[in-house]
This record gives C-alpha cells, sequence and structure tokens, in this order.
C-alpha cells in the first residue's frame, strides 16, 4: 500500500489530547505517517470538542476551510471524531458535505478498519457513533508510542455518570468505565521508560475510578503510580468536589510524589446556582474541603472553574462567586459565559442572563482573580521551588522554563555552560512574579 499521511487536528481538553494519541498508535502500525500540514495531507482527522457553543464554531469554521482545499483535491478524505461527532451523528455531514465519515467516543479503537473501508469504497458506511459499554481497548498497549514527552497524559476513567445540567460531556462520552488498574500501571511504566517524567492520571470525575468496575479506589491506584520507578511527579484532573473525599486529602500529605496542585472546579458561590447546577455540593461543603486541604497541604496550590451567567444567575449569586473566589484565593482559575447545549437540561431553563451581563461578569470576575494571582506569585518571591524543566524558554532561548509542584510556570536563568536540563528537578530561587509565570535563577 502506498503510504498515506494523515493530519489530526486536535480541538478540546486532555482527555482529546490522549485520544489523539491513541489515534496516532493504532493508525501508525498499518503504514499510515503522520503530518502537520493540511496541504500534504490525503486524510484529515479533526478530534472535536462540544462543550460550549464557540468550541463548536471553531470545528465549523475549520471544516468550511477544509471544504475549500477538497474542491481542488476531490481525493482528500476527511473525517470528524471526538464529542462533536458523538454529539451531532449524520448531522455533520448534511451541513458539512465534504466529510467522508464521522467517529464517535467510543469508535476510535476501531478507526483503522473505519479507515481502510472508506479508503475501498465508494458506498462505504458514513456515521460510527454507537455506545460500547465496555469499551474494548483491544491490543493497544502492544503498540508503541510515537512521541515521548517529559510530562504526559493517562485516561484512567472514561465518561461522565454526574449529569451536571449544563454540560454535554455525558452525553457525548458515555457512562463512566475505568481501565484497569493493571493497563494504566503498565502504560505509566512505559512512558517513563520513555523518557516521561511527570503524569496527569484523567478522567471527568477521577474519584468514580474503579467504583462501578469494583476495582481498587483512586487513592489506591494512586499509591500505586508513586511506586513506580523513574516517575518524578503525578497529577490529576479532574475531581468533582462532592467526591473529593479525606483518603484523598491525606494523599497530598503522605505520597511525595503527588504534586502540591488541585484543580477543583467549583462553578459557581451561589447555593442556589450550585443546585440548579445539579452539582450535589454547597458553597459550605466546597469550603470546609479546601480548609482540610491547606491544613494537611499548606503549600498547595489550587484552581478552579467557573461559569458565569448560568440561567437565572442574579447580581446577588454572581457576587457570591466572587466572595468565594477571594475567600479560597485561587492561584489561577479558568471562567466561562455560560452556553446553552441542547442534550443538556439547562437549555431549556428559564431566565436566561443576557450575553452583554455575562460578558460584564466575566470581565469582572476575571479582575478579582487577577489580583490573587498577581498576590499569589508575589508570595514566591524569595522562596526556593523545584522545577521540572520542559526545555529552553519560548520567548528567550537564552533562559530555561519548567514547572514547580504547584504548576505554576518559571522561567529562569542557569549557571554558564549548564548541560542539558531538559527532564531535570532543578532548584530555582524566584525574583520575580509575573501576570502567568515567576521568573528566577538556577540555585
Ligand atoms: N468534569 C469537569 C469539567 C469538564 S468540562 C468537572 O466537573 O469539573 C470543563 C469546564 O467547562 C467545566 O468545569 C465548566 O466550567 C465548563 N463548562 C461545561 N459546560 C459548559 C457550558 N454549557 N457553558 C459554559 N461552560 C461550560
Ligand atoms: Fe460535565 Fe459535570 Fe461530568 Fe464535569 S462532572 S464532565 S461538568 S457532567
Ligand atoms: Fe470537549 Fe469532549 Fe473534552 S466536549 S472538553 S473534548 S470531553
Amino acid at each position: 500500500m502506498q503510504l498515506k499521511k494523515i493530519l489530526i487536528q486536535t480541538y478540546g481538553c486532555q482527555m482529546n489530547v490522549y485520544d489523539t494519541e491513541i489515534m496516532k498508535r493504532l493508525l501508525h502500525p498499518k503504514g499510515y505517517s503522520f503530518t502537520s500540514s493540511a496541504k500534504t495531507a490525503d486524510i484529515i482527522l479533526i478530534n472535536t470538542c462540544a462543550i460550549r457553543e464557540k468550541a463548536e464554531q471553531k470545528v465549523f469554521s475549520y471544516l468550511g476551510r477544509l471544504s475549500l482545499l477538497k474542491q481542488n483535491r476531490k481525493k482528500l478524505i476527511i473525517g470528524v471524531c471526538g464529542c462533536i461527532a458523538q454529539n451531532y451523528g449524520k448531522r455533520i455531514i448534511q451541513r458539512a458535505p465534504c466529510v467522508d465519515f464521522v467517529v464517535g467516543t467510543h469508535g476510535i479503537f476501531q478507526l483503522p478498519s473505519i479507515i481502510e473501508q472508506v479508503w475501498k469504497k465508494s458506498d462505504h458506511e458514513k456515521v460510527f457513533v454507537d455506545f460500547n459499554d465496555n469499551l474494548d481497548e483491544g491490543d493497544i498497549q502492544q503498540k508503541p508510542f510515537l512521541e515521548s514527552s517529559i510530562s504526559s497524559f493517562v485516561t484512567i476513567i472514561r465518561g461522565c455518570d454526574n449529569y451536571c445540567s449544563y454540560c454535554v460531556v455525558p452525553y457525548v462520552r458515555g457512562r463512566e468505565i475505568s481501565r484497569p488498574p493493571e493497563a494504566i500501571l503498565n502504560e505509566i511504566e512505559t512512558k517513563v521508560s520513555k523518557g516521561s517524567r511527570e503524569i496527569t492520571l484523567l478522567g471527568q470525575n477521577v474519584n468514580s475510578y474503579g467504583k462501578r468496575e469494583n476495582l481498587i479506589s483512586f487513592v489506591q491506584l494512586l499509591e500505586k503510580v508513586n511506586h513506580i520507578k523513574g516517575l518524578n511527579r503525578i497529577r490529576f484532573t479532574t475531581s468533582h468536589p462532592k467526591d473529593f473525599n479525606e483518603d484523598l486529602i491525606q494523599s497530598f500529605a503522605h505520597l511525595d510524589k503527588l504534586c502540591s496542585h488541585i484543580h477543583l472546579p467549583v462553578q459557581s458561590g451561589s447555593n442556589d446556582i450550585l443546585k440548579k447546577m445539579n452539582r450535589k455540593y454547597t458553597r459550605n461543603d466546597y469550603l470546609k474541603k479546601i480548609e482540610h486541604l491547606k491544613a494537611a497541604c499548606p503549600d498547595i496550590c489550587i484552581t478552579s472553574d467557573f461559569i458565569v451567567g448560568f440561567p437565572g444567575e442574579t447580581q446577588k449569586d454572581f457576587e457570591d462567586s466572587l466572595s468565594l473566589i477571594r475567600t479560597v484565593e485561587y492561584d489561577s482559575l479558568f471562567a466561562f459565559q455560560y452556553s446553552d447545549r441542547m442534550v443538556a437540561p439547562a437549555s431549556r431553563y428559564a431566565n436566561k442572563v443576557d450575553e452583554s451581563v455575562k460578558r460584564e461578569r466575566l470581565v469582572e470576575l476575571l479582575k478579582v482573580q487577577a489580583e490573587n494571582t498577581l498576590k499569589k506569585n508575589n508570595d514566591c518571591i524569595g522562596k526556593k521551588y523545584q522545577v521540572l524543566v520542559e526545555g529552553k524558554s519560548k520567548r528567550d532561548t537564552g533562559q530555561w522554563s519548567g514547572r514547580t509542584s504547584g504548576n505554576k510556570i518559571v522561567n529562569f536563568h542557569a549557571h554558564e555552560n549548564t548541560r542539558d536540563l531538559k527532564a531535570t528537578l532543578v532548584d530555582v530561587y524566584i525574583e520575580e512574579a509575573c501576570a502567568h509565570s515567576l521568573r528566577g535563577v538556577m540555585g
């Protein structure tokens, strides 16, 4: 077979980044190679995200550009994968006729045979969006890794059973399915042997790990990962506050490789809104857990997600979010304007908030957090941090760049003629705090 070149364009969260890695590992042994240029690709796969309207618009505008490209290159094959594929199925082809096939989130393990089918037949099946209750990974663990990076992702649980009222994920990723611990540990060991020093365990709610299948618990899994030789750091995302328990809090105190960072998305500081969001915790429950965490791990860095302008959010509800931000003193956060997702119940809730009000609230919320971030970063000045070096700084190649255990970016000058510091842990004294990073010198 003539060697076919594939471009995979990835949108969305770390789960999609991980799925793209799986897609490459499955396709490479079948004789495909990869390119980053649409012009030279024979096949373009788009790994899509459906979380907000803007994320969807990005994908459809990319498809618009590809449709022009395809006018001059009739043989180009275009496949839409991931969360939009799962959400819209054949409606994607109706809207963008340049698309040859659609593969949902559970279809990635069948991708090589689907592409082969599309390649060989003109009357091929076009839409593959069935959910599979036991998501069979086949022999993926036997396939080699194509790229090695210092920091890598490993999905431990797929899907989500929480049904937050605004969220599309349970509908596009299906029910929670945990991977067996052996597969996870084996994958991490291989990644470490190829040069990974930091692993981020992924799931929409990692705390649910193993519950449905009666496997080991998430904390037990962390303990096993902590034993892996050659691995320096463990992170995980995301933990749902309702399931963020004392066991996990204590892990931060006793697991030496677990980084001092937690991403604990709260979404809102108002009890009324949290209830309407179906988050199943109150503001107070959340604050209590944060308090315990800070006691167990005093240097913990805390980040979060907020939604502004959820249906029915009053000025008072919004101010409750601002006061929560001031109370917790997050190191940083992500904030989003609420976006209707047709499959999610909140799209049918009354009292939608005006787009202009959402925009104003987003700006104000980010302003309040900017004060926190600067304060937190200023607190680092004069202190020493261990940094895992990822490479030369992108802006200034005279400097190295890496992250602290708390996940803060540090750019620093090394001693003259220092050896290659990439993938090593070095001590850095912080001299300056910037808006989104720290600057220092090697200790
Ligand atoms: N499983 C994670 C969230 C994954 S989605 C959790 O429960 O925390 C990432 C973030 O996107 C969410 O935390 C939320 O802040 C945001 N988000 C999800 N649906 C949204 C919507 N309809 N409109 C705006 N933001 C949304
Ligand atoms: Fe969406 Fe809620 Fe599941 Fe997170 S926990 S993925 S916000 S439904
Ligand atoms: Fe987007 Fe799907 Fe992730 S909707 S945020 S790519 S799980």
